[in-house]
């Protein structure tokens, strides 16, 4: 049976790299959600030319909007129309330093309505139709970083809000985590093509790697690189 994947967050980085790839390993129907329609349309072409390239014929649909405006619930009840959503992947951030105490207020409030609030509308949104899933394997993924458990005060405010989402994330584990796979990809460094560990193609792998847990094996988070999780000190990247 056809499956669909979500997108919440689309962009150059790991959002399409996590959309190509489980176009080519599964997802006949892929959904991008973000913002600019002209970079849309770019991770659209390249979600296309992966999957063409592997030999698979996918839907590639994109969805221009601001999760934090009124239209963002108006835009999941079209993205539903899909049909057969089983993973919903939510990825949006501003990834930007801001030091302590310069960053102003509205910026905080925006962060907090990005990555918490959109959070919660999208879970709201998804876990119910996830729990409705019987042939395939019902997913939520949310990208995070350890660093929302041990703060790099230059960034201050992006691992505030991620701190909140990584404890909202645990809450829906802890009530729906026995029918739905729902899991923190923590993101440990800054992501870069360059980088072995933390370019947006190894880090889709590790998600993949999530995806495709059995039942039972499923784990709650993941750390990339691997192996960097609560010890890991930020001096290890330069940040
Ligand atoms: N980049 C890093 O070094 C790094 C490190 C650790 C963790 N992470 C985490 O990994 C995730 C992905 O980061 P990435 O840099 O690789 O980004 P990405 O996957 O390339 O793109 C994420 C996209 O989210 C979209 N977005 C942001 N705010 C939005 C909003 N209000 N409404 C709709 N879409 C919105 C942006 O597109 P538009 O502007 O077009 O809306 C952005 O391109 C983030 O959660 C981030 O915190 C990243």
């Amino acid at each position: 049976m056809s499956q669909t994947l979500v997108i919440i967050g689309s962009g150059p980085g790991i959002g399409v790299s996590v959309a190509s790839l489980f176009a080519v390993r599964k997802f006949d129907t892929i959904a991008l959600l973000s913002r600019n329609t002209t970079r849309l349309s770019n991770d659209r072409e390249t979600v296309l030319k992966a999957a063409q390239k592997a030999g698979r014929t996918v839907d590639v649909k994109t969805f221009a909007v601001d999760i934090t405006s009124f239209e963002y619930i108006r835009t999941l009840a079209k993205v539903e129309q899909l049909g057969n959503i089983s993973c919903v992947v939510f990825n949006p951030a501003r990834v930007a330093p801001g030091s302590l105490f310069e960053l102003n207020e509205q910026q905080l409030l925006q962060d907090f309505q990005t990555t918490n609030i959109g959070c919660y509308e999208t879970a709201r949104w998804a876990l119910p139709l996830l729990r409705q899933v019987t042939t395939a394997k019902p997913t939520f993924i949310v990208t995070s970083s350890i660093f929302a458990v041990d703060p790099i005060p230059q960034f201050f405010g992006l691992f505030m809000v991620k701190a909140g989402q990584r404890n909202l994330v645990q809450s829906i584990q802890k009530v729906h985590g026995a029918d739905v796979h729902i899991a923190l990809v923590n993101v440990n460094g800054l992501v870069s093509v360059e980088d072995p560990h933390l370019n947006p193609d190894v880090i889709a792998e590790r998600f993949w790697g999530l995806y495709e847990q059995e039942k039972g094996d499923w784990a709650g988070e993941i750390n990339v690189p691997e192996g960097s999780g609560a010890t890991f000190k930020e001096s290890a990247f330069d940040f």
